[in-house]
């Protein structure tokens, strides 16, 4: 693989502005007036990322992590969303632009890969003529200049043959290899910023490790900050700076990956932990599925959102979980790890209940006073 591709422009990271934050989201609200009342996708949320750095989106079906980025990505025009807060990328709030401004970053400073390339992609285009397109909407350069950069980052993210598959049509490539070019397509510009929302979900086990390990490597080369949307905690994991737990539109749960993984302190987040096994590499995990379904983001329920599925209820005194909101506050170990959550001594409470429950192993080797 060729990796000299010469970038349009120095990595955003590059400078001293590598420590600083790169896109700050504050307090956004992504609401869709429909005919049956307000669908209210995505309430309050802010977090913060910097240039090549990782934040996981995580969370189950509907719970906004894909109508949160398509905010970013200035998509929910024309659709009647009601949106407001802030979202800053490099000091400039996307949600001030026109529609034209906005056009202009999208691809340029921000680019999005989604979870299924096909349709994604125009079927009666070829693969190389779409990733040309991507880079000529951004540079007045000549479609051979274009064809050869396609070819390039088509070399780049391991394409075989590229100067011939570029030519190909998308039904011709494998799900793997679409999915390479269309992050090739999304890091032609060598955007700041990459949204990668659940890229690997349509792959196999093997293709998605690769697919994972290529961004990871365009990460380091292009210093590019990404949001990783997933179901998977594993993805994230291996992927993730900080992790963002996300329920009923709101985020939950919210840190640095590690301290997230080890000491959560959210019930929801103990459910996707617990029906994920492989995340804590215990070799006696159970695999315990969240019981009952998401809710409807039309009528969410009354108080903490998830209180209709959590067997932790019980252990907070009074109505409150069925009656009151809670608020995201600092966790037990320090501010930099928030959770919504009444529960007093959630910490405690995971490692004596829940760990022993899905990976017994990991909790033989927790020291007596933890236990
Ligand atoms: N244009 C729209 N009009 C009305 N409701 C919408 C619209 N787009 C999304 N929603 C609703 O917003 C909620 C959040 O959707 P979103 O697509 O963000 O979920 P998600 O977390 O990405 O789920 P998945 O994991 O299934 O992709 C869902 O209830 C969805 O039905
Ligand atoms: S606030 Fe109550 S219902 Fe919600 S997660 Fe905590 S314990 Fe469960
Ligand atoms: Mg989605």
């Amino acid at each position: 693989m060729d990796s000299s591709v010469n970038l349009a422009k120095p990595a955003p990271g590059s400078s001293s502005a590598a420590a600083e934050t790169f896109l700050s989201v504050r307090d956004l609200m992504v609401h869709f007036p429909t005919s049956d009342g307000v669908v209210k996708s995505v309430n309050g949320l802010s977090f913060d990322l910097k240039a090549g750095e990782t934040l996981g989106i995580v969370g189950e079906s509907g719970s906004g992590k894909s109508v949160s980025s398509m905010a970013i990505m200035g998509l929910h025009y024309g659709t009647g969303a009601k949106i407001s807060g802030e979202i800053v990328l490099e000091g400039t709030d996307l949600l001030q632009l026109t529609p034209d401004e906005m056009r202009r970053k999208r691809g340029q400073d921000v680019a999005m890969i989604f979870q299924d390339p096909l349709s994604a992609m125009h079927p009666y285009y070829t693969v190389g003529n779409q990733i040309m397109e991507a880079y000529r909407v951004h540079n007045d350069v000549s479609k051979a200049e274009a064809k050869r950069r396609a070819i390039e980052m088509l070399d780049r993210v391991g394409i075989p043959n590229p100067d011939r598959r570029v030519n190909d049509y998308p039904h011709q490539f494998s799900g793997g290899m679409r999915q390479r070019a269309m992050i090739a397509m999304g890091l032609i510009n060598n955007p700041g910023l990459l949204i990668a929302d659940e890229p690997t979900t349509a792959l196999d086990v093997t293709v998605q490790a690769q697919i994972l390990d290529l961004l990871q490597d365009l990460q380091r080369e292009f210093n590019s900050a990404i949001i990783i949307i997933t179901h998977d905690l594993g993805v994230v994991a291996e992927m993730a700076d900080d992790v963002l737990v996300m329920y009923a539109g709101r985020a939950v749960e919210y840190g640095p990956c590690k301290e997230i993984l080890t000491h959560p302190e959210m019930p929801y987040t103990w459910g996707l932990l617990s029906s994920v096994p492989d995340v804590t590499g215990d070799t006696d995990a159970r695999l315990i599925p969240i019981p009952g379904n998401p809710p409807s983001l039309l009528n969410p329920p009354s108080g903490c959102a998830f209180h209709p599925r959590c067997i932790h209820r019980d252990k907070v005194p009074g109505d409150l979980c069925r009656t009151t909101m809670p608020d995201l506050v600092p966790g037990q170990r320090g501010a930099h790890h928030t959770k919504r959550c009444h529960l007093a001594n959630s910490d405690a409470i995971y490692q004596n209940e829940v760990l022993p429950e899905i990976a017994p192993d990991l909790a033989d080797e927790l020291p007596e006073e933890q236990r």
